[in-house]
């Protein structure tokens, strides 16, 4: 499936393309982003250029892939956001990640909503879930913002590339209370 272009007041979220590696390789240098989100940050944009040719051209057939979170003043890439673990018709994973300079304004939670009425209304899931790390703050704001419930914390969860265990707390919105979130907005 090709995922569509979603607007929102601040931001274009369209697919995310190879030629987004000078945008992404600003943030994915830094150990701010990845290793929160359980990846290495990037030592070289050779490396990300790498990984976005493994993201946008060899995605699994299943998998619906990486929408790129766009500054609509300037047209900068400055962050990713995605439905992966995609169960058509059923449920759906939100993973997202920011360019530290844009971080504390609210752009993954307008992104987040739009891409829950995609998920919600254009996919027809009944769930969507996410995990972050236990001492992941804001990401658990940004999950609390969007209506999720905290589901449970798994003990243990998570073991990341260098081998560090997690933590991590489970969030969960169904479709029935994102409708009853939505009226709220
Ligand atoms: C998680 C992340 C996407 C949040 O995006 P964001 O658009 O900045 O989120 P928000 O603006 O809604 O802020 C969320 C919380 O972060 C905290 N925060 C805000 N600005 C911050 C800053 N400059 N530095 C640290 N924390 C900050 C606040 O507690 C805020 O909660 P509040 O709105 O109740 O005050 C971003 O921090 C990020 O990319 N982190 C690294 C990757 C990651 O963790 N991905 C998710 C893996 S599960």
């Amino acid at each position: 499936m090709n995922l569509p272009t979603l607007y929102t007041e601040r931001l274009i979220i369209r697919p995310l393309a190879v030629s987004d590696a000078e945008d992404m390789f600003e943030y994915a240098k830094t150990n701010l982003v990845g290793p929160k989100a359980g990846w290495a940050p990037h030592i070289n944009i050779n490396e990300t250029y790498t990984i976005l040719r493994n993201m946008v051209l060899f995605k699994p057939q299943y998998e619906l892939g990486n929408w790129a979170i766009v500054d609509r003043t300037n047209n900068k890439m400055i962050g990713t956001i995605e439905l992966y673990n995609y169960i058509p018709g059923f449920k759906a994973e939100l993973g997202y990640a920011l360019n530290p300079l844009y971080w504390g304004k609210g752009i993954v939670f307008e992104a987040g909503l739009k891409v829950f009425e995609f998920g919600f209304n254009s996919l027809e899931l009944k769930r969507i879930e996410a995990g972050t790390f236990l001492d992941n703050y804001q990401s658990q704001r940004v999950c609390e913002k969007l209506g999720m419930l905290k589901e449970g914390v798994q003990r243990n969860g998570y073991i990341r590339y260098d081998g560090v265990i997690f933590d991590k707390v489970m969030y969960g919105i169904t479709v029935e209370e994102y409708r009853e979130f939505i009226k709220k907005h």
